[in-house]
C-alpha cells in the first residue's frame, strides 16, 4: 500500500492583526508591514490557504509535510492566530512543520514564538538541541518516523537584517543531519528532508538564498535523500541533484494562499504516493493546484520523481 505525503508551504496567513506592527514595534516589522500593505496583501487570500487544507484534508494523507512562512511579520498576535490555525488545521503528530524565514522575522523569545508550533516539531527521537538559540528549543533536525517513512526537519530561519530573507543552517545542524540520514538509510526509511529555503547554491537570489548552501548540497549528495522539500520561492520547482549513489529530487511548492495575481502564479500543494517495487522507492508527484476562475483546487499534473 502507497505511503501518501502532503507538501505545502508559505500559507504567509493575513491580514496583519490590527496595532501588530506599533504594538510590537521594530524597524524590520514596519518594513514587513508596509511589504505586506502595498505587495503582499492583494497576492495571499486566507480563503485560498483554507481551501488548500480542506483539500488535503478531503485526500487524506498518511503525513503532511509545511515547510514554513506561515506568519508575515512575526507579531506576537500573529503566532497566537497561527497556532489557531493549526490546529483547526489537524492532529501535530500528522503535520510536520519548519519554521520559514517570516516566522522568525526578528528577534522573539521561543515562549512568546515559535513554541505556539513546538507539537508540530517535536522529534520522535530523543537528542540535544543541534542549534541552541533564544529563538528555538526545538531540536533540529528533528525525525519523526510514520511507517517507512521518516519526516528529517531542518531550521534554516534566523532573524535577518532589514533587506534580507536569506537562512542558515549551520555546521552542528548539518552535522547531525548526515548522521540522521545515514542512520535512516541502514535502516531502510524513506527520507523526506524539510527546509524552507531552497537547500541548492543557485536556487535563490542571495539576499534570500541559504547561506550554507554549498555545505547542504555536500551533505546531501554523500548520504542522499529519497526527496527533499522546500518552499520561500512560491514558485513550483523541480531540480535534480545527481548524488553520490542516486538521483536526489529537490522540490519546491508556490505559496499556498497566492491568488494567482503576481508573477509567481497561483496556490498548490503537492501529494507524494511512495510504493517500494523491487527493493528501490517509487514516487509519483500530483500536483493540486487553485484555479482562479472556478476558485477550486483542481489537478494540474502527475509526474513521476527520478530516483
Ligand atoms: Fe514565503
Ligand atoms: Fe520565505
Amino acid at each position: 500500500m502507497a505511503l501518501t505525503l502532503a507538501h505545502l508551504s508559505d500559507v504567509h496567513l493575513g491580514p496583519l492583526p490590527k496595532s501588530a506592527v506599533w504594538k510590537d514595534f521594530s524597524p524590520k516589522r514596519i518594513v514587513g508591514a508596509l511589504s505586506w500593505k502595498l505587495n503582499r496583501c492583494d497576492l495571499h487570500d486566507p480563503a485560498i490557504a483554507t481551501a488548500v487544507v480542506e483539500d488535503i484534508k478531503a485526500m487524506a494523507p498518511d503525513h503532511v509535510a509545511f515547510t514554513g512562512d506561515l506568519l508575515n511579520i512575526s507579531a506576537l498576535a500573529e503566532f497566537q492566530r497561527a497556532a489557531r490555525w493549526m490546529e483547526k488545521f489537524g492532529e501535530p503528530a500528522w503535520i510536520s512543520f519548519v519554521p520559514g524565514n517570516h516566522d522568525a522575522y526578528v528577534p522573539v523569545t521561543w515562549q512568546q514564538g515559535l513554541a505556539h508550533f513546538a507539537p508540530f516539531m517535536t522529534s520522535d527521537r530523543a537528542a540535544a538541541p543541534a542549534n541552541p538559540s533564544p529563538f528555538i528549543a526545538s531540536t533540529f533536525p528533528y525525525v519523526r518516523l510514520r511507517r517507512n517513512l521518516a519526516m528529517i526537519g531542518l531550521n534554516s530561519a534566523a532573524p535577518q537584517s532589514l533587506t534580507k530573507a536569506a537562512g542558515t543552517l549551520g555546521p552542528v545542524q548539518l552535522d547531525a543531519l548526515a548522521n540522521v540520514l545515514r542512520d535512516l538509510k541502514a535502516k531502510g526509511y524513506y527520507r523526506a528532508v524539510m527546509i524552507h529555503h531552497p537547500p541548492l547554491p543557485g536556487l535563490a537570489p542571495s539576499r534570500k538564498a541559504l547561506s550554507d548552501a554549498a555545505n547542504l548540497r555536500e551533505v546531501l549528495w554523500n548520504e542522499g535523500a529519497e526527496v527533499v522539500l522546500h518552499g520561500h520561492n512560491h514558485r513550483e520547482m523541480l531540480t535534480i541533484l545527481a548524488g553520490r549513489e542516486g538521483n536526489i529530487p529537490v522540490v519546491g511548492v508556490p505559496s499556498a494562499s497566492a491568488n494567482g495575481k503576481g508573477h509567481y502564479g497561483p496556490a498548490a500543494w503537492n501529494l507524494y504516493e511512495i510504493t517500494r517495487i523491487q527493493g528501490k522507492w517509487a514516487t509519483r508527484v500530483s500536483i493540486r493546484s487553485w484555479d482562479p476562475e472556478s476558485r477550486e483546487i483542481v489537478s494540474k499534473n502527475q509526474f513521476m520523481l527520478p530516483s
